[in-house]
């Protein structure tokens, strides 16, 4: 056997093994600062390595700090949730490692890619009309958005650049990334409004946001991007994506749908209601990498004027003309190379079916929902926001500082990890689930010392 084919055998077992066995672990290393580059040599080697050296050194010295995402106790943040078929689509991209920069330079990249999410469009239960194309994630996904909300309102900022008249809306609870995208595309935050939302759903006001906007035009701004959000990331809110629309339809603004987490869930029929309003936008980020089983990086961006995003983007040098009439992709978005992130979703798609999707989707829409049910009924505990999603959000009656005692506790047992968040100026505990790994015993353990801890 050759070195590549024995490295390659030790990785399919090393991957076979991982998954049966992450639980075993800690969720979150104990490894201090500094104590992984502290190990490693200062810098890289003149001669060649064996890959058997390599690979010691991988279990030796980086597994012991990492953080098992794929952990069933892995309940922090939104879960990025791998696959069996998503990992040998992986590995089989890296080989093939072909670059789908134009249709030419690999057409199944450019035909897959339209093929699949048009697929997932379907799952979703959306109707015709819709571009997709894939982006690293939804931060970048929805920088594309507003860069092409830039273009269809101000054309000219393309060559003249922006005069701090355009105007961005996005709820109080939207995430980071819209703000982040905001000064990355030179529109300044000080444009970015943060519209005011129901203080128990965490949800735009539609009439707020109309305030707002008829604010801007009397003084002589351009409301130029809507970003409305199907699950927050605090709370998992949903903004009232219908009445957003009909407001920027009746104004001429983009509309932007960050589903980032929440649109996974519409692939169950009796979620579709999620999307309810998004045929009235103009663009919609999912990311296939949060709940779809799809290892990570996969963000799946959908558009309804592909010609608005080739008048943003496209700039073709002469080393990459064609004379075909078909798609390049690298003319939709920032990048030029392009991996080949559609064979990890088709594999998954296929390999899975909606079916088992959907299943797996209700069981943990269940589980959460038991968890709710435990900690509504328990006095100690105040569930404190609506459970929309794969989310419970809660805090202890005893307090601000208990409850962040408490997070920490559980997170010190290294069998869970937790996280929390402020909102409306109090911290919350934040407990989502969405691994592959997670059941319904790890929820009812996690309740157990949840409930000796408080
Ligand atoms: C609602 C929402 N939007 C955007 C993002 C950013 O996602 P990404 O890491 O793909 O940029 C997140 C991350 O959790 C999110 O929850």
């Amino acid at each position: 056997m050759s070195e590549f084919e024995q490295s390659l055998s030790w990785a399919s077992q090393f991957s076979v093994d991982y998954l049966k066995e992450v639980g075993k672990q800690r969720v979150v290393p104990q490894v201090k600062p500094g104590e992984i580059s502290a190990s490693l040599p200062a810098s890289a080697p003149e001669e060649s390595e064996p890959m058997s050296a390599i690979l010691a050194d991988f279990e030796r010295l980086i597994l012991p700090g990492i953080t098992h995402w794929q952990h069933p106790g892995f309940l922090n943040f939104f879960s990025c949730s791998t696959s069996e078929p998503g990992i040998v689509a992986e590995m089989l991209s890296a080989t093939l490692n072909a670059n789908g920069m134009l249709w030419k330079t690999s057409p199944a990249i450019t035909e897959l890619e339209q093929t699949t999410l048009d697929w997932l469009r379907q799952w979703m239960g959306l109707g015709h009309g819709w571009f997709g194309m894939f982006h690293d994630t939804a931060s970048t996904a929805t920088l594309h958005a507003m860069i092409a909300a830039r273009q269809r309102i101000a054309p000219e900022a393309r060559a003249e650049g922006l005069r701090g008249d355009l105007v961005i809306y996005a709820s109080e609870w939207a995430h980071s990334s819209i703000e982040k995208d905001v000064f990355v595309a030179g529109f300044g935050t000080n444009q970015l409004r943060k519209i005011e939302t129901d203080p128990v759903t965490l949800a735009m006001k539609p009439e707020a946001l109309k305030i707002a906007i008829e604010k801007d035009r009397a003084a002589g701004l351009r409301p130029c991007c809507i970003v409305a959000t199907v699950g927050t990331t605090s709370t998992t809110a949903i903004d009232p994506v219908a009445e957003i629309g009909n407001i920027a339809r009746a104004e001429n603004i983009w509309l932007h749908v960050d589903a980032a987490y929440g649109g996974a869930l519409a692939v169950a029929e009796e979620f579709r209601w999620l999307m309810d309003g998004v045929e009235a936008a103009d663009s919609l980020v999912v990311n296939p990498h949060k709940w779809l089983f799809v290892p990570f990086d996969c963000s799946a961006f959908f558009c309804k004027q592909p010609e608005v995003l080739r008048q943003a983007f496209s700039l073709v040098p002469s080393y990459l003309q064609t004379n075909d009439e078909t798609v390049n992709l690298m003319d939709y978005g920032i990048p030029l190379g392009r991996k080949f992130r559609a064979l990890k979703l088709w594999f998954v798609m296929r390999n899975f079916g909606r079916q088992r999707i959907v299943s797996i989707l209700r069981d943990h829409m269940k589980w959460i929902a038991w968890l709710a049910d435990k900690l509504c009924n328990d006095q100690r505990f105040e569930v404190t926001h609506p459970v929309t999603m794969g989310l419970v959000c809660y805090r202890l009656r005893a307090g601000d500082a208990a409850t962040l005692s408490l997070v920490d506790r559980i997170n010190a047992s290294g069998r869970f990890f937790i996280g929390t968040a402020q909102v409306q100026g109090r911290p919350i505990i934040r407990t989502a689930l969405g691994n592959l790994s997670v059941c319904r015993e790890t929820i009812e353990q996690f309740w157990q010392l949840l409930n000796a801890e408080a």
